[in-house]
């Protein structure tokens, strides 16, 4: 039997980036989503675009570069918002709005302090409205998996007939358990009189755990479009990892009637981008992405996996890219060959002076660290080519760190091009470099996070740092890579500093109450 197509929507730049501190820059945004076009995505969510004007024109620039996928930007049911949501996906070749409003008794009563009817009437205007714009619109109940069955059915006849071509039943708040949210989307589909005339979509967060077992659920009871993110970012506990998603419909071909266009081989390369560009680690025990995911550790295991590989795996962790991160280059590789693979990895690099900018940090890398992969390169462009302006630069660091001494940090940065030097201790090496930065930047903000991990394997691998700065409850992550940790720990706290500076506040999709 044919089996159908279950289309893959990727929030991973929308709904993932509302995670706290997960933002992404423009630059970041376009590599994000050139690798989710390579994994094949059906519909990426490139963001909010009436959010700022940074959300809007990282909307624009997805849509720019992406031409195999179809690029959607979120708004809420009004007018503006769908009108600026339009007009972000102007250059894309294939465009979707996707409108959204509450529709639980909660929601409508506390936050929107809308009757029930005008809930309705307001989702139809702005599908309509939406639908003189752009051909495809999506329209959301937010919080349905705490709606009433009946009203929902109401909603969703009348935003189809209004001309959404995709519905989506959010469980907002993580709240369903998937036997009951998987009868919830049959009945739904049955009792709709034009269900018929649209594909019906979930969207799960993972409150309880639950986002990719309610997902698949929803999927064996007629949804046939899962919204989830690379590897289950998203807001609180995040959303249905995609990576989870395609690999059980894979595996369990048996039980699923469905199929996605997903180019597996691109999970595990597209899983560590998203992870470098926010600074959120891969658990290790995470399924499919997780460094362990494919590790055996004890001896029976190895034993059955030597004798026959499916004793013991379900998977081949080449299908989805474990091992793809092939060593690409090194000292003696020239310009071409560096040029090739920037290209390979769909990494654009705009004028031959960012590309020459590019190359005098790869051949600095790569006196220090002979083997340089995929990740090293990744850590690269997120370091040179950020569009952040860069009010602090280091200019030199040297840290004495010794057994039984007070470590002591001598730092030069310069301000706006003037150098200040300053030097100052700490409890660690990296302690007193941070007291350094503050001793000149005076920042007045508190240090949420730090994180340092070992980009690939190896002595020599570059550190890469996340420092999450607070600053009176606006949140930013810095990043920096470097051989030296330390180094990194103080190229990411300037970066954070200087995105501070630079960053303006976003407004939250879903924060906000009225329509
Ligand atoms: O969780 C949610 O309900 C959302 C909607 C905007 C789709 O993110
Ligand atoms: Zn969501």
């Amino acid at each position: 039997m044919s089996k159908q197509q279950l289309i893959i929507f990727d929030t991973t730049m929308r709904d993932g980036e509302q995670s706290p501190g997960a933002s992404m820059t423009l630059e970041e945004k376009v590599r994000i989503g050139k690798a989710l076009e390579r994994m094949r995505v059906d519909v990426i969510e490139a963001g909010f675009a009436i959010a700022s004007q940074g959300d809007f024109e990282a909307v624009r620039a997805v849509a720019e570069a992406v031409k195999e996928s179809r690029i959607c930007s979120l708004s809420r049911a009004r007018f503006e918002d769908i009108d600026r949501a339009a007009e972000a996906l102007k250059p894309a070749n294939a465009a979707r709005i996707h409108t959204f409003l509450a529709t639980s008794p909660i929601h409508m009563k506390y936050k929107l302090r809308m009757e029930p009817d005008a809930v309705l009437e307001t989702a139809v205007r702005a599908v309509k409205y939406a639908r003189n714009l752009v051909e495809d619109v999506e329209f959301s109940c937010e919080d349905a998996g705490r709606s009433e069955i009946d009203f929902l059915c109401r909603v969703i006849e009348a935003t189809i007939d209004a001309g959404a071509r995709t519905i989506n039943i959010p469980d907002t708040v993580g709240y369903a358990i998937p036997n009951q949210f998987g009868e919830m989307i049959g009945q739904i589909i049955q009792r709709v009189p034009n269900a018929h005339k649209a594909i019906f979509s979930v969207h799960c967060h993972n409150d309880l755990g639950l986002a990719v077992s309610n997902s698949l659920a929803a999927v064996l009871n007629g949804a046939r479009q899962v919204e989830c993110t690379i590897n289950g970012l998203g807001e609180r506990a995040g959303n249905a990892a995609l990576e989870e998603i395609v690999m059980a419909v894979k595996t369990r071909g048996d039980l699923f009637p469905v199929e996605t266009r997903i180019n597996t081989m691109e999970i595990v390369p597209t899983s560590r981008l998203v992870s470098s560009v926010t600074g959120f680690p891969v658990q290790p025990n995470k399924a499919i992405v997780g460094a362990n995911a494919f590790a055996h550790e004890s001896g029976i295991h190895q034993d059955g996996v030597l004798k026959h590989r499916e004793t013991y795996e379900i998977m081949k962790a080449e299908d989805v890219g474990w091992n793809a991160n092939k060593m690409v280059l090194g000292k003696h590789s020239g310009r071409a060959a560096f040029r090739a693979r920037l290209e390979q990895l769909g990494i654009e690099f705009g004028s031959d002076n960012s590309l020459n900018q590019l190359f005098v940090r790869f051949k600095e890398l790569a006196d220090k660290k002979h083997e340089i992969f995929d990740e090293d390169l990744h850590a690269l462009i997120s370091d040179t080519l950020q569009d952040v302006e860069e009010t602090y630069k280091l200019v030199t660091l040297e840290v004495t760190s010794k057994t039984g001494a007070i470590p002591e940090a001598k730092l030069v940065v310069s301000v706006e091009g003037v150098e200040k030097s300053v030097t100052a201790t700490g409890s660690g090496p990296v302690d007193a470099t941070f007291r350094a930065i503050e001793a000149v930047a005076n920042s007045g903000t508190m240090l949420e996070l730090y994180s340092v991990n070992a980009i690939t394997s190896g002595t020599d691998s570059q550190g890469e740092v996340t420092v999450r700065l607070n600053q009176a409850g606006r949140i930013i992550n810095g990043h920096g890579a470097d051989t030296d940790i330390v180094v990194a720990s103080a190229k990411a706290y300037l970066n954070a500093l200087n995105l501070m500076r630079t960053s303006s506040r976003r407004e939250h999709p879903q924060g906000v109450t009225g329509v």
